[in-house]
């Protein structure tokens, strides 16, 4: 990796795979592109930006001939409560979008990041320690595209050689930008409720288990995977990644330890619960840990701490804070 894109920079993940990257390649050797422009109080925070639509070819060749890209971290996507609402857009952006990726990745002989997710699994999925192989039958949108996206993945890498990679993420929890339209999304919400008003309705059921994953894991996911020596995958796309499995009530109590009088409430939403329903309650994650040394460092405990204690700074002043009783 000496000249990397990222798609859907401005995304929940984007926007901090971006300072993550450029820390560790150098400013010059990461581009950021996004469909939308960067807001104006994110300017400082990005460091060389392009303009991409992921389902216009043309916009993603001229960045990559601009700047010699050899690699590509494909973020740009619609996620799963988001593509219930509009599947069609959500198959066109994450399929035909991944799809003008790959091609220009197997023309300039790009290496592809790109997630897969826990959405690529369904209901005859095995629940618990479900497996790195196993039965794939989603039924969302969402899930669908993932699945085809891995396949996608696995075929270019085959036929054509192009050195794809990739993970299934579960839900990202993270202070710095907000992820939009997911099912796991409550587990970042109720953090900033929780701190603002010492209240939370969540729309997830209260016992709902689902695999989730602290953001600087999540950024570790994807380097380490794109940094491994390429003759000990297995797996072209993609690897079952964990770090911790929770329910709401879970998580409520973790953050009562720091807000005492937090108060959780329960407002089913049907169609995000039918959707968590039907994916894993935890992944086998050991594949990734034997072939490329895949190793969380946040579960549950740690996570919370340093959401709270992050998510305290970015809310509220030195003033507030020293008044606030957490
Ligand atoms: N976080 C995603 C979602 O909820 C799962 O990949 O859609």
């Amino acid at each position: 990796m000496k000249r990397i894109l990222i798609t859907g920079a401005l995304g929940q993940i984007g926007s901090e795979l971006d300072s993550f990257l450029r820390k560790r390649y150098g400013n010059e050797n990461v581009i950021s592109s996004d469909i939308k422009p960067v807001p104006e109080g994110m300017l400082n925070q990005v460091g060389l930006f392009e303009h991409i639509d992921c389902l216009d070819a043309r916009e993603i060749y001229s960045v990559i001939e601009k700047y010699k890209i050899d690699t590509v971290f494909h973020l740009a996507a619609v996620l799963s409560a988001s593509g219930e609402k509009n599947p069609q857009l959500a198959w066109k952006v994450n399929i035909n979008g991944l799809h003008n990726v790959l091609e220009i990745a197997r023309e300039y002989k790009c290496a592809v990041f790109t997630p897969s997710s826990i959405a690529a699994f369904g209901s005859s999925t095995p629940k618990d320690n479900t497996p790195q192989e196993t039965i794939q039958r989603p039924n969302t949108i969402y899930g669908l595209t993932k699945v085809t996206g891995e396949l996608l993945c696995d075929y270019y890498y085959t036929k054509y050689g192009v050195d794809t990679r990739g993970v299934r993420f579960p839900g990202i929890i993270s202070y710095a930008t907000l992820p939009g339209g997911g099912t796991t999304d409550y587990a970042v919400e109720i953090f900033y409720e929780a701190l603002k008003n010492k209240k939370y309705t969540c729309f997830l059921d209260k016992d709902t288990y689902l695999d989730m994953m602290y953001m600087p894991d999540a950024l570790k996911a994807a380097v380490n995977l794109m940094e491994a020596d390429p003759s000990r995958l297995k797996h072209r796309n993609a690897y079952n990644v964990t770090a911790e499995s929770f329910n709401p009530e879970q998580l409520a109590d973790e953050i009562k330890k720091y807000i005492p009088d937090f108060e959780m409430n329960y407002d089913v939403d049907p169609i995000r619960q039918a959707i968590a329903d039907s994916w894993p309650n935890r992944l086998d994650d050991s594949t990734a840990k034997e072939d490329w040394g895949w190793s969380p460092d946040y579960d549950l405990k740690a996570m919370t701490k340093d959401m709270i204690e992050k998510l305290k700074i970015k809310l509220f002043t030195s003033e507030q804070r020293r008044a606030y009783s957490v």
